[in-house]
């Protein structure tokens, strides 16, 4: 079995998740992004991104209850992520700097823009993953260069590392109600 990474296809299918897509770039999944079974999927999470075994679960039984989002890649979004970046890192200052751009730029060019609790969950718990992952070995902040080739090429660059221990759903949870505090924050300050 080899993991290269390759370009998707056409015809094949991706999600909108830069995280599951690069496990298929890679064959840790499926490369046609079609048929993906829970225990593929948990296989994967556990294997690339040394998840244990009840945060996998959580996260597979999450994935399977999910479906029908419309999403575009927002590349300006990933050029302020790495405009934001300080000493050639993403840290939380990166990601709440970005959440204030991205938040009242949709403020103010969607009207039916709304931003509640749940928006507040769904975005502290992307950022904790990404932190928690791809952050895993460095002290929580990530390389400019992982970064961007995790969001521009949904793909798992060479300096990266598996973290050395495994993922828990606290851990998980714990920065991302970090994040939920700070983002309430910004969001009474926006308005
Ligand atoms: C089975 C597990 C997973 C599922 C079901 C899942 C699902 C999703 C979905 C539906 C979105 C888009 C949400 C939105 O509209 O903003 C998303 C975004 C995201 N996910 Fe995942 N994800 C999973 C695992 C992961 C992992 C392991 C990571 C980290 C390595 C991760 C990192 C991210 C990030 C950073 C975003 C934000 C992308 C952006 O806004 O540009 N995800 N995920």
């Amino acid at each position: 079995m080899s993991y290269e990474w390759q370009a998707p296809q056409e015809g094949d299918e991706r999600s909108p998740c830069p995280a599951l897509n690069a496990l298929a770039n890679h064959g840790y999944l499926p490369r046609n992004g079609k048929d993906i079974t829970p225990r593929q999927l948990f296989e994967a999470l556990q294997k690339v991104f040394n998840e244990n075994t009840s945060f996998a679960m959580y996260q597979v039984a999450g994935c399977f209850t999910l479906y029908g989002e419309n999403w575009v890649v927002r590349n300006d979004l990933v050029d302020q992520l790495i405009t934001n970046s300080i000493d050639g890192k993403i840290k939380s200052e990166s990601i709440k700097n970005t959440f204030r751009a991205r938040y009242l730029d949709c403020k103010e060019n969607n009207p039916d823009f709304t931003f509640g609790f749940f928006q507040v969950q769904l975005a502290s718990g992307e950022y904790s993953l990404f932190q928690n992952i791809m952050g895993a070995n460095t002290n929580k902040e990530v390389d400019v260069k992982i970064a961007e080739t995790f969001f521009r090429e949904e793909r798992l660059a060479n300096e990266w590392t598996r973290p050395n221990s495994s993922v828990s759903l606290s851990t998980i949870f714990g920065t991302s109600n970090e994040f939920s505090k700070i983002i309430n924050a910004e969001i009474k300050k926006l308005n």
